[in-house]
């Protein structure tokens, strides 16, 4: 089992760029994949998760050639080139499709499945059999998808699929990932499907549909697919995910006389509500270079340290800021004051039960921490105390917990961190990079 033992050594200083994006990697090869002809994505995030949705597709006959970039900053990133068969190419499996850790890979999944002409089944590990899926099986069956679960809705899942209908869904959930499965079961449907969510969750599945040439509409909090369009293929360049750089934005922020430049970092609005909430606490951070890539704002970011404030958050600032929650305990943590989150109770169902993991490992380190059934209240502390943490198993925690140990005194141990593959190989190096 693997750990990772920090300790604060200087200021954080210098140029990174961080992995590509996690959610666009699932995306670009699920679309790709059921598009027509040969896609070409730059930029793949070479991690676990988006890897599983990879080999999910070519356990159903998809052909990926995987291009390594070997002598750049990352070891995280390949080229890929994939020969689409349509949205009625795939084959049935032979085997189980494993999803690993992949929530996006098990539920967006579920959405391509329930059109099928075949049945399969898929699985998880241990975190993964534990996460809710009822909220994608109420709307699939509605539509005519047959969905075998665990009692509860939990994995294994069999989906058999078959002809589909079109619905109007209203998601009980703000969940991009609800959103998509149903989005990319209408693609299968004669005519119009539907999704509004409570709260505006991330839109790259939108993005790239219409990227695809799908009829794609959007109308406030409802979005709406024209089923059985042709896909044509991708030429797509990912940009570097913003829950990646999110753990160095607030690194930057809070260790003493840090200046750090993130380079090519996705804004899409959607994801980065922690940018909002940081400079409502004070923090010194400029957004430079804007420009589009591939139908997605990029641009660079640089982060100074300065003092952070406590404050309250909740409502539509939680989906745009629902991965980030674990970074964001860190700088509350580190900030003058008390930080009151609510209205995310999500957190519970994340890798881990989020809010519980980390009011266990704060208090660890000394901060005083209510947890609240959605959220949770952190008195924030001049420095941590260094002590021995946990990551759940959880990639975002154990990344979380390691930025932590850059203000606490003493050493910090992170244990349980291979998780941190799942989303961001190299995240430690690059750490040390800015530390030297
Ligand atoms: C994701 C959506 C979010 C997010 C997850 C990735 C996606 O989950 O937390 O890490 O790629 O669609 P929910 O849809 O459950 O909110």
């Amino acid at each position: 089992m693997s750990q990772i033992n920090i300790k604060y050594e200087r200021p954080l200083k210098g140029e990174i760029s961080p992995p590509p994006d996690k959610s666009i990697s699932h995306r670009a090869s699920i679309i790709s994949s059921l598009s027509e002809g040969k896609s070409i994505i730059r930029n793949f995030l070479n991690a676990e998760d988006p890897l599983r949705t990879c080999n999910a597709f070519r356990q159903m006959g998809i052909e990926i050639e995987e291009h390594r970039t070997q002598n750049t900053e990352h070891r995280q990133k390949a080229d890929l080139i994939i020969h689409g068969k349509g949205l009625m190419g795939l084959k049935t499996p032979k085997d189980i499709i494993d999803c690993g850790n992949s929530g996006t890979t098990m539920r967006l999944l579920c959405g391509v499945l329930a059109g099928q002409p075949f049945s399969a089944t898929l699985i998880g590990d241990s975190s993964l059999m534990r996460r809710p899926m009822q909220r994608v099986i109420t709307p699939l069956t509605e539509m005519g998808a047959v969905i075998q679960s665990e009692k509860g809705g939990y994995p294994p899942l069999n989906i058999k699929g078959g002809k589909l209908k079109p619905i109007d869904y209203k998601s009980p959930v703000a969940s991009a990932q609800v959103k998509s499965a149903v989005l990319l079961a209408g693609l299968y449907c004669d005519g119009v499907t539907s999704v509004s969510e409570p709260e505006k969750s991330r839109d790259h599945t939108e993005r790239m549909l219409k990227a695809a040439g799908v009829n794609i509409e959007i109308k406030d909090l409802k979005v709406s697919v024209t089923g059985k369009a042709k896909l044509k293929p991708l030429d797509t360049t990912i940009p570097g995910d913003f829950s990646s750089a999110a753990f160095f934005i607030v690194a930057g922020a809070i260790v003493p006389d840090s200046k750090i430049l993130i380079k090519n970092v996705g804004i899409n609005p959607t994801r980065t509500g922690l940018l909002d909430i940081l400079k409502m606490m004070g923090a010194d951070i400029t957004i430079g270079n804007k420009r589009e890539v591939s139908g997605e704002p990029v641009s660079d970011i640089s982060v100074k340290y300065s003092r952070l404030t406590g404050i309250e958050i909740g409502g539509d600032m939680i989906p745009r800021a629902i991965d980030e929650f674990p970074i964001l305990c860190i700088a509350a943590s580190a900030a003058q004051g008390t930080t009151k989150i609510t209205g995310a109770k999500e957190l519970r169902v994340k890798e881990s039960d989020r809010i519980a993991s980390m009011s266990k490992e704060l208090r660890k380190m000394g901060v005083e921490v209510e947890e609240l059934e959605d959220g949770i209240i952190i008195k924030g502390r001049a420095r941590l105390k260094g002590a021995t943490t946990q990551s759940y198993g959880d990639h975002r925690v154990a990344m979380s917990m390691a930025i932590a140990g850059l203000v606490a005194d003493g050493e910090t141990i992170v244990e349980d961190t291979e998780c941190v593959n799942t989303s961001f190989p190299g995240f430690m190096e690059m750490l040390e990079k800015l530390q030297q």
